[in-house]
């Protein structure tokens, strides 16, 4: 982590009212969590900005950028967003100008931010976006660790890809488990994999929130150490053959490396 941050991260939760009595907001990460309501119109502008954002991480509307409509229904709406803002005053201007925010505008600027939603499952949260703009300080880490102890979220499922970075930050979460391997429904079904966790406790998800513990889990599961290059159709072929014939696979930390040729991921076959 870099001793010269200079930034005063602020934490935000944006939901509906009615839920914040459903949210665990007795989390002490050393700054006061501010609570911002959709329906408040004096948070529209913020919304725009933080929508923006994560249309700028996730390739734009032609990709994986989050319709406005769907941060409302399936983020807002059922759960929260949870991230880190900065004061529009303190924000680094390529930033700024890469969210496009307004000269004139004079209010909080969303920097990273975290959604998951509430599944059948008791407890279990589908995490769908991740993002940090303020890359290479624990912030994305931070992020998740503090929206899943304000979601009071025991499992998490979520998709990622065999090439994203994001992998080194989930898997400080726990083993991640494969449960399924190249999922055709996905707008890339030939790069994804969709993973299971097991969280920390929440005492451990704050300690991650605050920065001041980097791993939850540190109990790996026993089996086959295996590299595994994504780029390699055996390898891909042999875990697809072990997931059908109902053998387990995790991602261990650090989970994900780039090489010269692309990436690596850490596994375990049982
Ligand atoms: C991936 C992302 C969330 C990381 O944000 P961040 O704030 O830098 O994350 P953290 O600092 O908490 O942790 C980053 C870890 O990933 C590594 N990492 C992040 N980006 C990396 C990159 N491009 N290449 C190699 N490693 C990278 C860091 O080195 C760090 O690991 P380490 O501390 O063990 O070295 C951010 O780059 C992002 O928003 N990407 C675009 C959106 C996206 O793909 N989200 C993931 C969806 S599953």
């Amino acid at each position: 982590m870099n001793e010269d941050f200079q930034f005063d991260l602020i934490p935000y939760v944006l939901t509906h009212q009615r839920n914040v009595e459903h949210l665990d907001l007795d989390v002490d990460i050393g700054e006061e969590i501010r609570v911002l309501c959709v329906e408040e119109d004096q948070n529209a502008e913020f919304c725009a900005i933080l929508n923006r954002s994560n249309q700028q991480a996730f390739g734009g509307p032609d990709s994986m950028g989050m319709p406005l409509w769907v941060m409302l229904d399936c983020a807002i709406l059922p759960s929260a967003v949870v991230g880190f803002m900065v004061h529009s005053d303190e924000a680094p201007e390529e930033i700024l100008e890469k969210l496009d925010v307004d000269e004139d505008y004079d209010g909080y600027v969303p920097v990273s931010e975290y959604c998951a939603c509430p599944t059948v499952e008791p407890g279990c949260f589908s995490g769908f976006s991740l993002h940090s703009h303020l890359v290479g300080h624990g912030i994305a880490t931070k992020t998740k660790a503090l929206a899943l102890a304000i979601y009071g979220a025991k499992t998490q499922i979520g998709v990622t890809q065999f090439y994203n970075p994001a992998i080194r930050v989930h898997v400080r979460f726990g083993a991640m488990e494969m449960i399924i391997h190249r999922p055709s429904v996905h707008t890339y079904p030939e790069d994804s994999f969709v993973y299971r966790l097991h969280l920390p406790e929440k005492e451990q998800l704050v300690q991650m929130a605050r920065g001041d513990d980097v791993f939850g889990h540190r109990d790996l599961p026993e089996g086959m150490r295996w590299d595994f290059d994504p780029d390699n159709e055996v390898m891909q072929g042999r875990l697809a053959r072990h997931l059908q014939e109902g053998g387990r696979a995790w991602l261990i930390p650090p989970g994900w490396r780039a090489n010269e040729d692309g990436c690596e991921l850490h596994m375990v076959l049982d």
